[in-house]
């Protein structure tokens, strides 16, 4: 009998454990169904993939504030040292703060990596000079500067080399 009373205890403390304590796990459940069929795309979120100002021609202060500006020359010579400034800030301030600033810039050359700086929150600002020189064409200098809250943001100048 002992053993008896044993047992359907035990049976109905394992059914009690297996059944939802309360609604709240029907809706909590219910919730998460819905969000694993929401349908997420990159340009619903800044940390996801390159941002690029939607019209080059009319910046928002936002697009203009992350932005990397490029100053190169227009043509140089193969294999000859040149300078790049990539700054950002120049069309709009970007904070400087511990909680909000550039991290760092990247230069490339086509999709072909050449440098990168980085920098301070509060002490130093997201401007640098590269010096680099080139043995041939990829058509673009492309700068990418990351904003600790608001991602990865590219620009690019086109480039001759003779
Ligand atoms: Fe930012």
């Amino acid at each position: 009998m002992l053993l008896l009373n044993f047992t359907w205890k035990t049976i109905w403390s394992l059914e009690e454990k297996s059944e939802p304590k309360s609604k709240f796990v029907h809706l909590n459940k219910k919730r998460r169904n819905m969000e694993e069929k929401k349908v997420y795309k990159c340009e619903d979120d800044i940390l996801c993939g390159v941002n690029r100002p939607k019209d080059l021609q009319n910046m928002t202060d936002f697009e203009k504030k992350h932005v990397p500006v490029i100053t190169a020359p227009d043509k140089v010579k193969r294999d000859q040292e040149f300078e790049v400034t990539v700054e950002v800030g120049k069309l709009f301030p970007h904070p400087k703060e511990p909680g909000h600033f550039i991290s760092w810039l990247e230069l490339y050359s086509g999709d072909t990596f050449l440098a990168r700086a980085y920098f301070q929150p509060v002490s130093s600002s997201p401007s640098v000079t590269f010096k680099v020189k080139l043995s041939h064409s990829h058509g673009i200098l492309k700068a990418w500067a990351m904003c600790n809250l608001h991602g990865l943001w590219q620009s690019e100048k086109p480039i001759e080399i003779e």
